[in-house]
């Protein structure tokens, strides 16, 4: 019978690879959140489908050819997905728990978790991903824009990440995007593309100017640029964005072309893009969604937010030569030499972890040699070794395990012995 293996586009967390690192990741990015006031939310990982079409948008390759749709149940008439991203999810849990009208606005949520889209597999594209995502909804305010993005920053500079840019646009409001919307119609409709393109342009235009081809790239370059078209509100807006992360020491990036792979962006859009990545090069990426509450059926809540990616931002230390400093996972690991030992270490084992101190045991293991090759893997800084004689005279080895020494240790003093080395 042949084994299973991790369905394509998808891989295990390992402790002997990547999984100790990753939650670090998860922890680092959200710590400046947990600072700022951003409160801990979790979504269900399926959501209705429609929450999808009608939040991320239509034209996306995330709703058209992305979605993990689940198969319905003869029972239910509900058609369901796996969630492709977190931002339509958190809006509609703020509607459904009425956040907004609670207390004060913004409704600050950060949120961690996995996230399923159909793509093709390739390195840093996965069809299983994990994110870190933050959404502040219910405030117009440049000050929350240019919180998030330097929030973010903050995030991948506490991991030691440098080799990174951030690149920043602003996509309009309902009042000027229209204005350019047209522009760039009449502009797209006098070039040759195919028809897969032309469908897109029918629906949402921008997304045409996010195409990757070359060949299209190379028809765009004059094509009209939305910030030639800003009105003065969101020129305005804008300017105030850019001067509060000049003010803060975050660098940034013009890029006229940044439209972003969901449609529900208005004015400041941003992506976190990694040199040491090719293609597959954001690390990070989000916006202002001023309208995406009434899209779905809510009341004017106008939002920002962003989602980093964890399995990119272990990809962005590793180009970086980053290692992460992680605690060590066992600190004690107790080798007993007999039956009577390995009672007596057990209840040792025990107290030490009831203390604070990550201790381990060898188990069922039969020589000494193999125990001690244990104690060495676990990278713990201390063996406790016991025979029979050291109990008789109530007493335990404790092994350095960097410079080899060995100094017997009382077994009631074991346990502030150990808390004094400041385990
Ligand atoms: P996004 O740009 O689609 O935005 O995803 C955010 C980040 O998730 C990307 O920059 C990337 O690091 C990671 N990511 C996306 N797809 C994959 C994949 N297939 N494999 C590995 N990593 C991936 C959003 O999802 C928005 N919800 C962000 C947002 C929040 N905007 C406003 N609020």
């Amino acid at each position: 019978m042949s084994t299973f293996t991790a369905p394509k586009g998808t891989y295990d967390l390992l402790p002997t690879v990547n999984s100790a690192a990753y939650l670090a990741i998860r922890e680092r990015l959200a710590a400046p959140l947990r600072r700022a006031g951003y409160g801990y939310v979790e979504t269900p990982v399926f959501e209705d489908v429609k929450l999808f079409s009608r939040g991320v948008g239509e034209s996306t390759d995330i709703v058209t050819k992305e979605m993990f749709t689940l198969a319905r149940r003869p029972e239910s008439s509900e058609d369901l997905a796996l969630r492709p991203e977190g931002t339509a999810s958190v809006v509609r849990a703020t509607l459904e728990a009425n956040l907004h009208k609670l207390g004060n606005l913004p409704v600050k949520l950060w949120y961690s978790g996995n996230f399923y889209r159909y793509e093709r597999p390739q390195k840093g594209r996965y069809r299983q991903f994990s994110q870190v995502g933050a959404e502040a909804l219910g405030a117009e305010d440049p000050a929350l824009d240019a919180e998030l993005i330097i929030l973010a920053d903050d995030a991948f500079r506490s991991l030691g990440l440098r080799e990174y840019k951030l690149l920043l646009n602003s996509l309009g409001d309902q009042q000027c995007r229209p204005v350019y919307r047209a522009a760039l119609v009449e502009f797209l409709a006098g070039l040759d593309l195919d028809e897969d393109t032309r469908r897109r342009a029918g629906i949402n235009p921008l997304r045409v100017l996010d195409d990757k081809r070359e060949a299209v790239q190379a028809q765009l370059v004059d094509a009209p640029k939305l910030r030639d078209y800003l009105c003065e509100e969101c020129k305005a807006y804008d300017e105030k964005v850019r001067e509060l992360l000049t003010a803060a020491g975050v660098a940034f990036v013009d890029d006229p072309k940044l439209v972003r792979g969901l449609d529900y962006y208005t004015r400041t859009t941003f992506e976190f893009v990694h040199g040491g990545l090719g293609s597959q090069s954001a690390i990070g990426g989000g916006g202002r969604y001023d309208g995406l509450s009434e899209m779905l059926g809510g009341p004017a809540l106008p939002s920002v937010g962003w989602g980093l990616g964890v399995d990119r931002t272990f990809l962005a230390l590793e180009a970086e030569g980053i290692e992460l400093d992680l605690p060590a996972t066992t600190e004690v690991y107790a080798v007993a030499l007999g039956e009577e030992a390995k009672n007596v270490l057990f209840a040792k084992t025990v107290e030490l972890r009831r203390a604070g101190v990550a201790t381990d045991l060898a188990f069922g293991v039969k020589s000494i040699k193999n125990a001690m090759k244990s104690a060495n893997r676990s990278g713990a800084r201390f063996a406790l070794i016991a025979g029979d004689r050291d109990l008789a005279e109530g007493v335990v080895q404790l092994k350095d395990m960097e410079s080899g020494e060995q100094t017997p240790v009382s077994l009631e003093a074991l346990v502030t012995t150990l808390k004094e080395k400041q385990l």
